[in-house]
């Protein structure tokens, strides 16, 4: 029983998220998807909102047998992975640049708690571009979003701009 955590703050989940998602249903039985609480940062959508709109989205990607959580964690990422008895951190690289970065923190993870693996998986070639962070940008400058995000984020994304 292969059990993972997919970490990250999902501010908003996009394509590309679910796309990572789907691959690692090929190598795990059960992934958490687990939204980081980050006090110091200011979100585009609250913990509850990006859990709600996972919890909404990942019925429609193909899981196989895989089961699939949402959660979220503060504080040390592989504490909370030991806690949930996972072995796996997985983590979408999309390109070198990303490598830097997830490399120093894969190794520090491994250094705090080396029985849990890092594994990186690639997304498909037409999310290599897509972050959550350009996602936003682009949508808050007026630009489309479609094909980058799940409708119903989309729909979200909309919805909290006119309430504002
Ligand atoms: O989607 P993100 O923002 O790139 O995800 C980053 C995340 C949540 C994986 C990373 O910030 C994290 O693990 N934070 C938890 C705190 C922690 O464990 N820090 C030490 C990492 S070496």
């Amino acid at each position: 029983m292969r059990r993972a955590i997919y970490p990250g703050s999902f501010d908003p989940v996009t394509n590309g998220h679910l796309d990572i998602i789907e691959r690692g249903c090929k190598l795990f039985d059960e992934i958490i998807i687990s939204i980081l609480v980050n006090p110091e940062k200011q979100p585009f959508f609250t913990v509850e909102e990006r859990q709600q709109m996972l919890s909404e989205v990942l019925p429609g990607i193909d899981r196989g047998g895989c089961t699939l959580h949402v959660d979220s964690f503060s504080g040390l990422l592989v504490q909370y992975a030991v806690a949930q008895q996972a072995d796996v951190i997985v983590r979408g690289i999309r390109a070198i640049s990303d490598y830097e970065y997830e490399l120093q923190m894969a190794l520090m993870n491994r250094r705090l708690e080396p029985g849990i693996e890092t594994v990186f998986m690639m997304p498909a070639e037409s999310y290599s571009y897509v972050s959550s962070r350009l996602v936003k940008e682009v949508f808050q400058l007026g630009g489309t979003v479609e094909g980058l995000v799940p409708p119903l984020v989309e729909k979200r994304m909309k919805d909290k701009l006119t309430r504002k």
